[in-house]
């Protein structure tokens, strides 16, 4: 039976058997030293040559580093050994799958190549890390969804039209007709609302055609949507993703806080609420005064603006998120509704942190004329989106919702150089393998 590395301690002078990768060899003239690696952590094996078993000493001496090995021995103390003051004396060693010599990377290893080789490159355990922390941030998300009466619902990623605008949609053949890739969830998830499922959220894929390079856009990524129903304004909507925030970094630092430090040296801190929140008219116009200057006359934020404007605001209030509120007309979908004292905006925000926006939300436009109007305005056909439309047309209540990008929050949350590091196969316009 497997004796993981984290429990030997409590096998001193047993026979255990471990089974995981060969981390590094040592094969000295007199002493045989093999660093075994399993999800737990790291064992030192040692055998001492000419003690009888030839058998034993020639394993060892051919075993090549990431081979799975099962080692079975006796676990005594070693308080020269590094790691956790014990080691494995070697009785036998069984070769499960011989890795390959050399390995396709190492440590020093650029990025893409990593990539390439990414089942390897996971083994690290900081890499290991990323995902289950994602699997905590999925769970911790769930339980406040699940504890205010939300509903998980899975809409359909192949679509007949395109959603939203259109633009940075995959296109796919459907058989005798053209399909494409959902690049949001978002008219379904206003039809579950329509239908009477009033808080409904979904964590599924998204796919994104935009040719973009950047170390925080990919193609496909995994989108957390989130709809509520009834609001009395988007701020409801802003409030429960507070909610939703602090649940999950608490449940992320009280799980993998100090993991989290000694991999990547990020200190998981529990935001205060409310969250600052700042318009957009404001935001510009107090990053213009500190010498902000976009090219061309921007309406919203470039990502340098991004950048300054959660600077300043952790300067002005140490806190790390702010809520960009009330986006112009011009830079938001047809579908945001404008509130009723400045029809130049929108109810909708962007949620930054550190830098990087991981949100965007808004409470929409329920009321079908408007709706019809607003589309009309922005040039868009509504031929192809009287599915969507015809769910305004029957009594749906006002309602508001978000999304955000779980590889984005990942990457910002454990401080990670890309996005392609915060997802397991990154998708990106100049990859589609492995
Ligand atoms: O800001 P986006 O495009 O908003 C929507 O999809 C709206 N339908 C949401 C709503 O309910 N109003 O996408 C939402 C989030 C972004 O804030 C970002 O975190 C992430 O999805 N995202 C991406 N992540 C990785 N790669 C990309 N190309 C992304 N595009 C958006
Ligand atoms: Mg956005």
């Amino acid at each position: 039976m497997r004796t993981l590395v984290r429990d030997l301690r409590d096998k001193l002078d047993q026979v255990v058997v471990v089974e995981g990768w060969v981390n590094t060899l040592r094969l000295q003239r007199v002493m045989q030293f093999v660093v075994v690696r399993d999800p737990t952590g790291m064992v030192q094996v040692v055998n001492r040559r000419g003690g009888g078993d030839d058998q034993l000493e020639r394993v060892l001496d051919d075993l090549t580093v990431e081979s799975a090995v099962a080692i079975t021995g006796r676990v005594v103390e070693n308080p020269i050994v590094k790691l956790g003051g014990l080691e494995i004396v070697a009785e036998s060693v069984e070769v499960l799958a011989r890795a390959e010599v050399p390995l396709p990377i190492d440590a020093n290893t650029n990025l893409e190549q990593r990539l390439d080789w990414r089942f390897l490159d996971v083994r690290r355990s900081a890499q290991r890390l990323v995902f289950e922390v994602q699997t905590t941030v999925e769970r911790a998300m769930r339980a406040v969804a699940d504890a205010e009466g939300f509903t998980e619902m899975h809409t359909p990623k192949l679509m007949g039209t395109a959603s939203e605008s259109g633009a940075e949609v995959f296109r796919v053949e459907y058989f005798d007709r053209q399909a494409y890739l959902a690049q949001s969830p978002q008219f379904y998830k206003q039809m579950a609302i329509a239908a009477g499922i009033e808080r409904v959220f979904e964590i599924g894929p998204v796919f994104r055609a935009e040719p973009s390079y950047t170390s925080r856009h990919a193609t496909e990524f995994t989108g957390v949507d989130v709809e509520l129903a009834w609001i009395s304004g988007v701020e409801e909507v802003m409030s429960f993703e507070e909610r939703l925030l602090v649940h999950v970094l608490s449940e992320v630092r009280a799980r993998h806080g100090q993991a989290i430090g000694e991999h990547f040296g990020v200190d998981v801190s529990i935001p205060a609420v409310p969250f600052p929140r700042v318009t957009m008219a404001e935001a510009t116009a107090r990053l213009r005064e500190r010498g902000w200057n976009p090219e061309g006359d921007r309406a919203d934020l470039d990502p340098e603006g991004e950048r300054r404007l959660s600077a300043l605001t952790a300067e002005e209030t140490g806190h790390e998120f702010v809520f960009v509120t009330r986006f112009p007309v011009g830079v938001r979908p047809f579908y945001h509704l404008r509130p009723d004292d400045d029809p130049t905006v929108t109810e909708s925000y962007d949620l930054l942190w550190k830098g990087i926006e991981i949100t965007t939300g808004a409470q929409r436009e329920h009321r079908y004329d408007v709706l019809c109007k607003q589309a009309d305005e922005k040039g868009i056909e509504v031929g192809p989106l009287a599915d969507y439309l015809n769910c305004f047309r029957f009594g749906t209540p006002p309602h508001g919702g978000f999304g955000l990008g779980l590889n984005r929050l990942l990457m910002v949350l454990l401080g990670l150089p890309s996005i392609r590091e915060a997802t397991f196969l990154f998708r990106g316009p100049g990859r589609l393998t492995p």
